[in-house]
């Protein structure tokens, strides 16, 4: 039974929105204190989809944002329409990022999103192609 749905939250992200993007992360956020989920997990969870949400809005065509709470784990999803990761242990590395000099000068494009979306999860699965990016990172609860 513990891997029953209990509530899903999701927000769509529109690429290139700057003035809306972290929003979505935000919203999750508040919703999962409200819950009265652990803080720790709140952080660690605010910044995976914190960093996935960046990454529709800087390198994807547009995409969805999910946060499915279980009783025993919380799973963060993001899908994408894009043109995907072109190689995903480059991608992994810190620091590496094909972030253009307009979106480096708004601040974003460290390289450091999927490394942390790693390390902050406790499982995480990326399947990516020509056509867009699915990432499911799970956090136990
Ligand atoms: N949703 C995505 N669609 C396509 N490429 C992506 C996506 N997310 C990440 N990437 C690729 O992986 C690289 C590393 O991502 P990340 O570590 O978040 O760094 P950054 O976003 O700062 O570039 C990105 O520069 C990009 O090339
Ligand atoms: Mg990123």
């Amino acid at each position: 039974m513990t891997d029953r749905l209990l509530k899903r939250y999701s927000y769509s992200i529109t690429a290139n929105d700057f003035m809306s993007a972290g929003k979505g992360s935000s919203a999750i956020k508040s919703n999962l204190k409200s819950l009265g989920i652990d803080a720790n997990i709140i952080r660690r969870i605010a910044i995976i989809s914190y960093e996935t949400e960046i990454n529709i809005v800087i390198h994807s065509f547009g995409g969805k944002l999910h946060c499915d709470i279980y009783e025993n784990k919380i799973v963060i999803i993001s899908e994408d329409t894009g043109p995907g990761i072109k190689d995903v242990d480059m991608a992994m590395t810190e620091g590496f990022s094909t972030a253009t000099d307009s979106v480096r000068e708004l601040g974003f494009g460290a390289g450091m999103g999927l490394p942390n979306i790693k390390k902050y999860s406790d499982r995480l699965e990326i399947n990516t192609g020509s056509t867009g990016t699915l990432i499911i990172a799970t956090i136990d609860l």
